[in-house]
């Protein structure tokens, strides 16, 4: 049997994935459905002057043009609607003004797809002229005090600058790391259908009950009146962690049209108003005595937001929590641009900071002559050097030493340039990959049935990771029965609350909800329950108080890994990647080694390929498809070889699970860079490394 906890069970929603019985948002039947295309701006700034709804409205089939003239006004109060990530400032055409190349200015509905494209490509739109800030370069001529989401953006500790003035070594460099997108399978996408008062949304999401709070909120509806349902996610990423403005828009599109509406979005839409991973300039000084201990760390950080929110990439958290050092200071600010908002995509901060840091701890390693693992063990963080707490569990160590083995660190030659093979330029690199631990408040039920099956409930997620198949097995396990008499369901906002699919926080949420509920019910039975009969379970989220918290809780890994580069032509290959993770329990061997390998191969796109470009006249992203933005395919894709250490945190949850969405993706670019100069003496401080910076 494959049913218990940390078993390789295969996915228990697979066979009704590849038989097409899983519907995605988009696939729900709605009686009476018209199709609605959203309109984007042409213009990255200014202000509507005419937009011709009427010549459009006479078009076949055409129901509704919904724009800035005669959308439902809004409660001015609700809009922006609750904190993020459930709610943003969205653009929900209740002006004429322009922020961004892309912003949403129109819906257009009718009775076929076809019709609503067609009807929505003739929309002519005139603008008033305005200036725009299309260049980061520019837009750092002034800078603001970022807000976090996660962090401060203000950090010190001992006396950096003094410390760093009489460091025996000292690396001072800066990084940069594009704007990149999240281009999940499915896009984003929206069913509504109202009934009298009562709205229900089939919504691509990560977070139900963050689009019911949010559209609740801004149309000024009660949440009780909105349901929400999800029941497949077709990757999220970060980008469907917020209800951006194209699910209100659907919502009153079809109040408007008195008709179920559907609104997708086309692949070139989910470049701007949905969220990207903003541009990281990363200035970064590290100081050390010439044994390789760090005596210091500074970290000044920009990063570029829109011109109406201000969200910050949280660059500066692997610094704060990597590896020991007396003193450190970190300074992140925000520059503005005429952009579509930024936002959480997978491993926010660690992702884009550990290229930084790790690239930085490389440079170092060479300056000291030191084996760059060596320079990691020295520097080692035995408590959370950024509040010195101890950590819940950390096998960091163990996976330094157990990737390094499998990979044949050992047998590298150090100096750039030696491993030459034939006309290969072969490099072997390594890095640290870290993302923090965390859970929230979470609630499941749990029923035994007249048939003797279970059915467990919870309305969280499922992206993809394998939400289904982990809470399957936990509710098994913990029942004490085969898993094919368990029946989990999710994403439904008439479920038991669950928070977020964001954060890798949902196998380490919801699993101890599920464990809770189906507890519950067991004792409910042994007091002699019959069937049919329910239970509730519910998992605490960390304590309010901060000072209650004895523990730093985050997980860890060890990456190795090989390029071959072309010596003519700079093509790049990744033959092989050798990681071994810290993340305390992995709840199925199958689906957690998949979340590894698919973070490892996002890590490679970022090294190697990824980056969106903005026209710097217009606003626009050039490069707005997958034609153009480039992402690996197995072909760029070589060996991946991961694995754990055994480890049960069970100071962190009962399941002894840290999470394991986001980790995969991190340290993946620095160690491909680190790679990329052992192999060519050339250091790529700026992603993408691709074959133009080699030449
Ligand atoms: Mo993840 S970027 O927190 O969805």
């Amino acid at each position: 049997m494959n049913d218990r906890i940390g078993d390789p069970l295969t996915r228990v929603d697979g066979p009704a994935k590849v038989t097409g019985r899983a519907p995605y948002a988009a696939e729900f039947e709605v009686p009476n459905l018209c199709h609605a295309v959203m309109v984007r701006s042409t213009v990255p700034a200014g202000a509507i002057a005419s937009i011709d709804s009427a010549a459009v409205k006479r078009m076949p089939g055409v129901l509704l043009v919904m724009t800035h003239e005669n959308a439902p006004k809004l409660p001015k109060e609700g809009r922006g609607a609750v904190n993020p990530p459930a709610g943003r400032e969205v653009s929900l055409l209740q002006e004429a003004t322009v922020r961004y190349n892309g912003e949403p200015i129109a819906v257009v509905v009718a009775e076929t797809l076809e019709q609503a494209t067609e009807a929505a490509a003739a929309l002519l739109v005139s603008y008033g002229p305005a200036d725009a800030v299309l260049d980061f370069e520019k837009s750092k001529q002034k800078l603001e005090p970022a807000k976090m989401t996660r962090g401060e953006p203000q950090k010190k500790w001992g006396d950096a600058q003094a410390a760093l003035a009489s460091a025996a070594v000292k690396i001072d460099r800066v990084y940069r790391t594009p704007f990149e997108f999240h281009n999940p399978m499915e896009p984003h996408g929206t069913i509504a259908h109202w009934k009298g008062d009562e709205l229900t949304l089939y919504d691509a999401t990560q977070y139900v009950d963050g689009v019911r709070n949010t559209v609740s909120k801004t149309l000024g509806i009660a949440p009780e009146k909105v349901r929400v349902v999800c029941q497949y996610t077709g990757g999220g990423f970060g980008c469907k962690g917020s209800t951006w403005s194209h699910v209100m828009l659907c919502a009153m599109a079809a109040k408007k049209a008195g008709r179920p509406v559907k609104l997708i979005l086309q692949r070139p839409q989910m470049f701007g108003p949905v969220g990207a991973r903003p541009i990281t300039e990363q200035h970064l000084v590290l100081g050390a005595r010439r044994d390789g201990k760090l005596v210091a760390v500074r970290d000044e950080i920009v990063t570029p937001t829109s011109i109406f929110e201000n969200w910050a990439e949280p660059a500066g958290q692997p610094v704060h929590s990597l590896y020991a050092y007396p003193n450190g200071a970190t300074d992140q600010k925000v520059s503005r641009m005429n952009i579509g908002t930024p936002t959480f995509m997978r491993a926010p901060g660690e992702c884009t900071g550990t290229f930084a840091l790790e690239s930085a701890m490389d440079e170092l390693a060479y300056a000291l002559d030191m084996d760059p693992l060596q320079l990691r063990l020295i520097n080692h963080a035995d408590v959370d050097p950024s509040n010195g707490k101890p950590w819940s569990s950390k096998k960091l160590r163990e996976c330094y030493e157990d990737a390094a083995r499998r990979f044949g660190w050992s047998k590298r030659n150090p100096k750039p340039g030696s491993m030459r093979e034939g006309n290969w330029l072969v490099g072997w690199g390594m890095a640290t990959a870290t993302y923090p631990a965390h859970r929230m408040e979470a609630k499941a039920s749990a029923t035994l049935n007249a048939d003797g099956t279970y059915l467990i409930r919870s309305g969280t997620q499922d992206l993809g990771t394998g939400t289904y198949t982990i809470c399957s097995q936990v509710a098994a396990e913990t029942l004490g029965v085969d898993v094919r008499k368990i029946r989990f369901e999710l994403g439904d906002t008439r479920y038991p609350k669950a928070p977020v699919s964001g954060g890798s926080m949902t196998a380490a949420s919801v699993g101890p909800a599920v464990r809770a509920a189906c507890l519950a019910l067991k004792d409910k039975m042994a007091k002699g329950g019959k069937a049919p009969l329910t239970a509730e379970g519910k998992a605490e989220g960390p304590p309010q108080d901060e000072a209650q918290q004895k523990y730093a809780e985050r997980s860890f890994g060890a990456l190795f890994g090989e390029v071959r580069i072309d010596a003519d032509l700079g093509m790049i290959r990744v033959p092989r990647v050798v990681a071994t993770y810290s993340v305390g329990r992995v709840l199925n061997a199958k689906t957690g080694k998949s979340q590894f390998e698919g973070g490892i191969v996002w890590g490679i796109g970022q090294a190697l390929m990824e980056e969106g470009v903005l026209d710097k006249r217009t606003g626009r992203v050039v490069n707005g498809n997958l034609a153009e933005y480039h992402v690996p395919v197995n072909a760029d894709v070589g060996s991946i070889e991961v694995a754990w250490v055994e480890e049960n945190d069970t100071e962190f949850n009962d399941l002894g699970a840290r999470g394991i969405g986001e980790i995969g993706i991190t340290g993946v670019a620095a160690m491909i860079a680190n790679a990329v100069y052992h192999a060519t003496g050339k250091r790529i401080r700026d992603l993408p490394i691709t074959l133009d910076k080699l030449l």
